[in-house]
């Protein structure tokens, strides 16, 4: 039987990963993307179902490239932007985080500028993600967790071959109210 060994994962940490699909690029993002981070972070109408608020200047979308880019420096994190291919904006991110090289386990976020809602980017990002996650970093199991309202995400999570584990009933509150939250999962085959 094959020993399960903390997994090494240094190698995805000495060069930012970018993950090519047809239409969309995952890469680092840079302090010239600010603006279309700020449209994505800015936005009070896609922040219903997470725990942050609208951004309120474009300098807090600066400051998110900086702790984006310092997560990654420590190895806590793999927050790609979303790139378009046909205009080379940013229209969101996904990133890997509670990484865990013990457990062969990490989370998956998302989310994406509202003006791209609707367009199936989102599932082929997550899609190229778990096919990274389980082929080239050897992980065994990634999680998401999503409010129970959010119905978006939702599909996204079960598009991509996510399972319903669990459902926490109001475990958080979240911009004044009790919310509960759903955990979805995936394990390598
Ligand atoms: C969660 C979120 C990313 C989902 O966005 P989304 O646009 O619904 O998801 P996708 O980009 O995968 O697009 C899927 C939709 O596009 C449609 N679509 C169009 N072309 C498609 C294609 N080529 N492939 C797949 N789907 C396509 C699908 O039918 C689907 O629409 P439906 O759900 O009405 O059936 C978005 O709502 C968001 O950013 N919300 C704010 C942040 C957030 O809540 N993040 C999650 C925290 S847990």
């Amino acid at each position: 039987m094959q020993e399960l060994t903390t997994i090494d994962l240094s190698r995805f940490f000495d060069r930012f990963p970018t993950l090519e699909m047809e239409r969309l690029l995952l890469r680092e993002l840079t302090l010239a993307d600010a603006e279309d981070l700020f449209a994505y972070y800015g936005d009070s109408s896609s922040t219903d179902y997470v725990s942050y608020s609208a951004f309120k200047s474009i300098d807090i979308a600066r400051d998110e490239i900086g702790r984006i880019a310092e997560g990654f420096k420590a190895h806590r994190f793999i927050a790609f932007g979303i790139e378009r291919k046909s205009d080379h904006r940013i229209i969101g991110t996904c990133d890997l985080h509670h990484i865990s090289p013990e457990h062969h386990r990490m989370e998956l976020g998302y989310g994406l500028t509202r003006a791209y809602w609707g367009l199936g980017y989102m599932t082929d990002a997550v899609r190229e993600v778990i096919r990274f996650a389980f082929e080239e970093m050897r992980m065994h199991r990634i999680e998401a967790e999503c409010e129970t309202e959010n119905i978006r995400s939702i599909r996204v999570a079960e598009r991509c071959g996510m399972t319903l584990e669990a459902t926490h009933m109001e475990n958080e509150i979240n911009k004044g109210r009790f919310v509960s939250n759903h955990v979805y999962a995936i394990v390598r085959e």
